[in-house]
């Protein structure tokens, strides 16, 4: 244990910490992830205090030198972290002091952990968020490959996962894409959002010293500086607004795993996943699972439950900084790992998949998929679509009696019900032409899904730029 002279903060107190306590309270195992950042920030700081006069040319040559060669030996793994100091800051600024001597302690001048810790967590959720932001682009981009590579290929759409009416895959997928453009966009917004300085708030109320908070703002890259000293170092919306977006990201992932999970099954056959993602049994010899489906679906649970203990954390947080905020790292640093990686193993899964277009077209023209469309006929003959509804509803009662597809009941039977049908009844029912009815804006007909394709390229194409 440390004795209390060694403490950094050790001066006040007579006895020693409880060693339980100590190890209780470090969280040097879970921020040590913000190491890099964290000397990013004390290299800002520090070259502003010798620009504002603080800190001589040498001091800050010295200082700048320590933190290099700190940051050098944490990149070859060569940095011996010790929860004795507590934390990241503690730790770097203990061997700085250890490397250069009492110099070291003039680093933190006008300067607390409160505003570095949200500095460097700031800066950390940028450099992630840049790089999952890639990621979703490639999901985004394979799915309109894909949409694009199957164009034609009609499969069922569902309701309360009861055949509803055919659909285009491609439409299908479409859906996917927009949902994860939105989701790049709240990651996009969030950043920006985040993008802002708390450096030089100090520890709750600003400083007397004469510092530049714009200066150490550009020196980081941050658009701004956040113009209040309490709300830069108590609050930790940019942390929720991050875990919203992994959130909604994930749910996203989910909901496509769970159907690729039933279009995988045998009882649908839609798809065969590739190899390379999927997984045997031990028992049973003829298995193929799709457990990055499953695990991605499973995973959602833990990052949301990380939005939601943040939630909590921070809800009765008297301002400014409480030893509370401290737990909002270890689940956000978790959540942006696992979307990053999720993301990843979706690029690859889906540009392996087997589509079964044969089992999607049977599956499409079951089930009376073209029911509506044989109501929107009648309508179009002038009755009021809730008798047209109704008619419909007769038919279809029949052809279950009988064990028969609409199409195939002879247009005499159907006059039968209704006087208004014709001859013509029969162009309305093929798959293809009920899908290519569809033809609103928005909708699954082919040249609506082309449509959306095409904007999908340009989008892709203006972000690359
Ligand atoms: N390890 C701390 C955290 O992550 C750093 C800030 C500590 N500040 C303090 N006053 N104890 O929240």
């Amino acid at each position: 244990m440390k004795s209390r002279q060694k403490r950094m903060w050790g001066g006040r107190f007579t006895g020693d910490t409880d060693a339980l306590v100590q190890t209780f309270g470090a969280s040097v195992e879970v921020d040590r992830r913000m190491a890099l950042e964290d000397i990013d920030g004390s290299i800002a700081h520090a070259s502003m205090l010798m620009a504002q006069g603080i800190l001589t040319e040498e001091e800050h040559t010295s200082i700048r030198a320590g933190l290099e060669s700190i940051r050098k030996d944490i990149l070859a793994g060569e940095f011996a972290w010790d929860v004795e100091f507590e934390d990241v800051h503690m730790n770097i600024e203990h061997e700085l002091t250890k490397r250069i001597g009492p110099l070291g302690g003039k680093l933190h001048t006008a300067r607390s952990r409160n505003d570095q810790v949200a500095t460097d967590l700031r800066l950390w959720l940028r450099g992630a968020g840049r790089q999952i932001g890639v990621e979703l682009r490639t999901v985004r981009v394979t799915l309109v490959d894909l949409a694009e590579a199957h164009m034609g290929v009609i499969m069922p759409g569902y309701t309360h996962l009861q055949v509803a009416q055919p659909i285009l895959l491609s439409h299908h997928l479409m859906a996917y894409y927009a949902m994860f453009c939105r989701d790049a966009d709240r990651l996009s917004q969030t950043l920006a959002r985040m993008n802002y300085s708390p450096l030089g708030a100090g520890a709750l109320a600003g400083t007397g010293f004469n510092i530049d908070r714009h200066a150490t703002a550009d020196q980081l890259e941050f658009e701004g500086v956040i113009l209040n000293s309490m709300d830069a170092v108590s609050d930790r919306d940019f942390v929720l607004d991050f875990l919203s977006f992994c959130s909604i990201t994930m749910i996203h992932l989910s909901r496509l795993s769970e159907e690729l999970i039933l279009w995988s099954s045998q009882e649908f056959g839609f798809v065969t996943l590739p190899d390379s993602h999927t997984t045997g049994s031990s028992i049973m010899p003829q298995k193929k699972n799709p457990d990055m489906c499953e695990l991605i679906r499973g995973k959602t649970g833990r990052v949301c439950g990380s939005l939601m203990a943040l939630l909590m954390t921070m809800k009765g947080l008297p301002l400014t900084y409480n030893k509370d905020m401290q737990e909002d790292k270890e689940g956000v640093f978790d959540a942006a790992d696992t979307v990053q990686t999720s993301l990843r193993i979706y690029s690859s899964m889906l540009a392996g998949i087997e589509v079964h277009a044969d089992r999607m077209r049977a599956a499409a023209g079951a089930a009376f998929s073209n029911a509506t469309d044989l109501a929107d006929y009648l309508a179009r003959k002038g009755l009021p679509f809730r008798e047209a509804h109704d008619v419909v509803g007769r038919l279809v009662a029949i052809c279950l009696k009988e064990g028969v597809p609409l199409e195939s009941l002879p247009v005499g039977r159907m006059q039968e019900v209704s006087a208004l049908i014709e001859s013509d009844v029969m162009d309305c029912l093929d798959l293809d032409a009920v899908v290519n009815a569809r033809n609103s804006f928005g909708g699954t007909a082919a040249n609506e899904v082309e449509r959306q394709i095409g904007l999908a390229r340009e989008e892709l194409k203006v972000e690359a730029h």
